[in-house]
C-alpha cells in the first residue's frame, strides 16, 4: 500500500481580534498519512481541528507550517486538485440553479461534453437518491437532508481518486444516513479513497479502515477500529445471554462472582462477567439452574470512551 495523503507537522494559526494580533492555534503539527482504498476516519469534537485539516488540504487556507502531499503531489499543485472530491461542511450552492443544472454545471467545470453532462448528472442524481421529482427544484427549496444529497453528488462529480467528505451526515434523516453509509462504502467498492471528518462514532466503527481523533488540534489516537477499540481499554469483560431461567434465580447463584451483572432478557437473562476466566463456571451454573446458553461474547468498550478520555 502507498500513501495517497501524507501530511507533515500540519499547524495553523487563525489571527483573530480586530486587529488581528491574537493567534488561536487550530492545528498543531499534524503528521498523518492515508492509504489507497482506505476509508479513513477523521474524528474529534467541536472545534477540534477537522474542518481546518480539510481545508488546509484543499487549499483554501494556508498552514502556518508544515506540509502535504496528495496522490504524491504537493497540496499547491492544481491539476492533482482534479483528480480530488470534496464534501464541504457547508456546502453553499446556486441558488437559482436546478440539482439537475448545477450538476450538469459542476460537471462542464471537470471538462465533459454536453451529452455527457446529461447523462452524468442523471448518473449522480440516481447515485445520491434524490427523489426524481426534485432535480429540477430550484435549490434554494432543498430541504438541509436533500441539499446534502446534491453535495455528495457534486463532489464525485469527476469520478475522483480521493474524497474528503466533512460531516457527510449531517442533516441526514436515519434512512438518508444509511444511504449515505452505503454510498461511501460504495465508493471504496470503486477504489476510491475517502477521508471523511465526522463526530458521529458509530459511522466511523461501520465504515471506516482507520480512524483518527483528534482533541485541540493534535492528533491523540490513530489505528484501525480494531486498535482504537483495544486502546479504549477493550475490558475482559464478558457477556453471557442464557435462556430458560430467571434473573431472578440467577443474582444469587452469582452472588461469589465479583463485579456481576445479571439482568433480565427476554425469555432469560444477560450475565455480564468481570472476567473472561469465570465463563466456564458460569456455565456450570447456568446449567444447573436449567438454564440453556444463547451467545457469549466479549462486552466492547466503545470508541466513546477514547473520545471522551482526556489524556
Ligand atoms: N476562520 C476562523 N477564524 C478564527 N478561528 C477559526 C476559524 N475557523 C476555525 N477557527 C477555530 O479553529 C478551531 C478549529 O475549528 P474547526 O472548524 O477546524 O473545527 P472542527 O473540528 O471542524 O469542528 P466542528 O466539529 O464543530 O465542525 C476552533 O477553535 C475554531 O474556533
Ligand atoms: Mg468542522
Amino acid at each position: 500500500m502507498s500513501a495517497i495523503v501524507e501530511i507533515e507537522n500540519l499547524t495553523k494559526d487563525y489571527e483573530v481580534g480586530f486587529w488581528r494580533k491574537r493567534k488561536v492555534r487550530a492545528l498543531d503539527g499534524l503528521s498523518l498519512s492515508v492509504e489507497r482504498g482506505e476509508i479513513f476516519g477523521f474524528l474529534g469534537a467541536n472545534g477540534a481541528g477537522k474542518t481546518t485539516t480539510l481545508k488546509l488540504l484543499m487549499r483554501l487556507i494556508y498552514p502556518t507550517a508544515g506540509r502535504a502531499t496528495i496522490l504524491g503531489r504537493d497540496i499547491g499543485d492544481i491539476q492533482m486538485h482534479a483528480r480530488l472530491g470534496y464534501l464541504p461542511e457547508n456546502p453553499y450552492f446556486y441558488d437559482y440553479l436546478t440539482a439537475r443544472e448545477f450538476l450538469e454545471y459542476c460537471a462542464e467545470l471537470f471538462g465533459y461534453g454536453k451529452r455527457e453532462r446529461t447523462e452524468r448528472a442523471r448518473e449522480l442524481l440516481t447515485l445520491v437518491r434524490l427523489e426524481e421529482k426534485s432535480w429540477d427544484k430550484q435549490l434554494r427549496k432543498f430541504s438541509k437532508g436533500m441539499l446534502q444529497r446534491v453535495g455528495l453528488a457534486q463532489s464525485i462529480v469527476n469520478d475522483p481518486e480521493v474524497v474528503f467528505l466533512d460531516e457527510p451526515m449531517s442533516g441526514l434523516d436515519p434512512v438518508g444516513r444509511r444511504e449515505v453509509r452505503d454510498l461511501i462504502a460504495s465508493l471504496r467498492g470503486r477504489g476510491t479513497t475517502v477521508f471523511m471528518c465526522t463526530h458521529i462514532l458509530s459511522d466511523i466503527e461501520v465504515l471506516c479502515d482507520r480512524a483518527a481523533i483528534m482533541k485541540r488540534g493534535r492528533i491523540r489516537h490513530v489505528g484501525t477500529i480494531e486498535e482504537l477499540h483495544k486502546r479504549a481499554g477493550e475490558s475482559s469483560r464478558m457477556e453471557m445471554v442464557v435462556a430458560g431461567v430467571e434473573a431472578d434465580n440467577l443474582v444469587q447463584k452469582f452472588s461469589s462472582f465479583k463485579g456481576t451483572i445479571v439482568t433480565s432478557h427476554s425469555g432469560g437473562a444477560r450475565i455480564e462477567l468481570a472476567d473472561e476466566r469465570e465463563v466456564d463456571e458460569a456455565l456450570a451454573v447456568v446449567r444447573s439452574a436449567c438454564g440453556r446458553l444463547i451467545s457469549v461474547q466479549p462486552v466492547r468498550q466503545s470508541l466513546e470512551e477514547l473520545f471522551v478520555r482526556d489524556e
